[in-house]
């Protein structure tokens, strides 16, 4: 239970963040299934009842991920609070997030159980009350639901908010199905009329709710730099500038199969994937938008644009690393354990991993966090580099993913001076802390993608999974760096960290989908996606080399 404890934060974003996926594709799905596949079946021929079933399925499953999320999700604090407050499981299940979760949950269930059950045939008048109970109790895990004031017209906003989110984004994966069984291009377009009119409703509703919720909870242009809450809006908010040009350049393709049925589907199917893989990012973005104070309820302690223009203002990178003896842990430590060998007894650890109280910094701490992100820094500049050789024709730069295992050897020893290998703390020990944990887990997946990479590579693989593994795990490194927290106890040198670290994970998201358009679509959009990749891990490699922690 205590390693429990110390793992929480971070545990109940992404649990949060997969609930909120599950759900906006299980009501995607249903939403789908209800306004497009069974309404329009009739024009899609013997596909249409293949198309209703298959939908139905994919929503039933996400319905169960979902309702498996949110139980985690309530169980989890249920626990904890239980624990640690000496009161009964059921008392601590009496509370309004406990409720509010189990009525999600078991509206989950239900919705599963009614699309398993009647598959594509499942009626509207069955399916919308469900989604509507759905999106009802989801606003109840929002800031919505504890604002004093305004509460139910803010409940009302944020329920059409994830409405617009499952229609549209939700809605993706149905519409993948639906294209992939589609087949004929007259059946495409009758599909991708009605998705692309279903996705301008859905972007209605973000759009205006947005605003709103913009409104309510930032209020002005310095919340929306100066706080956590607003960076963290910013990204969502330029993630969703991306995905709106990615929907616009489906919407034209559509009009285009419409007039010319010969035209090749393939660019819709793969936006339509880029699509889903950064509305899921924004879906773990909004879920660690909601485990901060809103901008409105910080109005001190936030961060100027004199101070980040400072904290970023280019300078020569530390290519020179203060000794680990300098550092603070490893200096208590070795004061600790002088003080054990005169007493004769077994030393105390200077640090306690997941014990919540954040450890002090000093200058050297702060050199060493530089340094290793400059060198980070040169590792990534150097891999763009060697891949955009690669690109213009260097066979032996494509041996560039094998940098990657350097960066990962260097991030191993680095990342965590007070832990094992260079500190006095065990690796096991060290996963308790949640910082080191994330740490040690962006090192195993540098090293999966760079021997996978490597290995497409040399044997110039273009099609099976293989090749995918690099920008999957890439984006998912990226999605996990935007969620990612700072064990630091000062609110604004978090944020001036967090504020440099948003870029490094929107470069990484759009160098990832890049990748995976290179490896999807037809030429010349290869081709173009080809450079663009690199260009985006270039642009991380340069945030990382003026990255500055004073
Ligand atoms: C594709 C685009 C978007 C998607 C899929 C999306 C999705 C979501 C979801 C699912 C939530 C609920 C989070 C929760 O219940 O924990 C949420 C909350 C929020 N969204 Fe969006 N959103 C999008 C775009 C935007 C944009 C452009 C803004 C810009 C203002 C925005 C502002 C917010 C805010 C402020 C909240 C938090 C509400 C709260 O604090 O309770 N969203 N978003």
């Amino acid at each position: 239970m205590e390693l429990l404890v110390d793992l929480f934060g971070y545990l109940s974003i992404v649990l949060h963040g997969a609930t909120l996926a599950g759900q906006a594709i299980a009501l995607g799905g249903a939403l789908f299934l209800v306004l497009l596949a069974q309404p329009k079946a009739w024009l899609l021929g013997a596909t249409g009842a293949r198309i209703s079933d298959g939908v139905a399925r994919l929503a039933g499953w996400a319905a169960l991920a979902m309702a498996a999320a949110e139980a985690a999700s309530v169980a989890l604090p249920a626990l904890l609070l239980a624990d640690t407050l000496q009161m009964s499981l059921m008392d601590a299940l009496g509370a309004q997030f406990a409720l509010a979760g189990m009525a999600r949950t078991v509206l989950g269930l239900v919705l599963a159980a009614l699309l398993f059950g009647m598959g594509g045939r499942a009626p509207w008048w069955l399916v919308l009350p469900v989604v509507l109970g759905v999106l009802a109790t989801a606003t109840l895990s929002t800031h919505a639901a504890a604002r004093l004031e305004g509460s139910l017209p803010l409940l009302a906003v944020s329920g059409i908010h994830q409405f617009g989110a499952a229609l549209w984004i939700g809605g993706i994966p149905a519409f993948l199905l639906a294209l992939r069984r589609a087949q004929v291009p007259g059946a495409m377009v009758v599909v991708g009329e009605r998705f692309s009119t279903l996705s301008i409703i859905g972007v209605a509703c973000l759009l205006g709710s947005a605003g709103a919720l913009w409104w309510a909870y930032i209020g002005d242009v310095h919340g929306m730099y100066g706080t956590a809450y607003g960076v963290m809006v910013s990204a969502k908010s330029a993630m969703f500038g991306a995905l709106l040009l990615l929907g616009l350049g489906n919407f034209r393709l559509i009009r285009r199969l419409r007039r010319d049925r010969g035209q090749s589907p393939t660019r819709l199917l793969r936006f339509a994937e880029v699509e889903l893989g950064v509305g899921i990012a924004i879906f773990f973005a909004a879920s660690s938008i909601t485990s901060v104070p809103p901008a409105v309820d910080l109005r001190d302690d936030r961060v100027t644009m004199q101070e980040i223009i400072e904290r970023n203002w280019p300078q020569w990178p530390r290519l020179e690393s203060p000794d680990h003896a300098e550092l603070t842990q490893p200096a208590l430590q070795a004061k600790l354990d002088a003080e054990a060998r005169e007493a004769g007894r077994k030393p105390q650890l200077a640090f306690n991993p997941g014990s919540g109280i954040l450890p002090p910094r000093n200058a050297a701490d702060i050199a060493w966090s530089e340094y290793n992100h400059h060198w980070a820094g040169i590792f990534v500049v150097a891999i763009a580099l060697l891949a955009l050789l690669h690109r213009a024709g260097l066979g032996i730069a494509g041996h560039w993913p094998l940098v990657f295992l350097g960066l990962a050897g260097f991030l191993f020893f680095r990342s965590d001076p007070e832990a094992w290998p260079l500190g006095a703390v065990s690796l096991m020990d060290s996963l308790r802390d949640v910082e080191v944990l994330q740490h040690r887990l962006i090192v195993l997946l540098l090293v999966v993608f760079a021997l996978f990479e490597w290995r497409v590579r040399i044997t110039r693989q273009s099609s099976g999974w293989q090749p995918k593994v690099f920008p999957i795990l890439t984006a998912v490194a990226a999605t996990a760096l935007l969620t990612h927290s700072h064990a630091i106890a000062n609110v604004r040198e978090q944020l001036l960290i967090e504020i440099t670290h948003t870029p490094l994970a929107l470069a990484g998201l759009a160098g990832a989908w890049a990748r995976w358009l290179e490896l999807r679509l037809d030429p010349p959009g290869n081709r173009i996606a080809g450079w663009v990749w690199p260009l985006c891990f270039l642009l991380v490699g340069v945030v990382l080399l003026v990255y500055r922690e004073a």
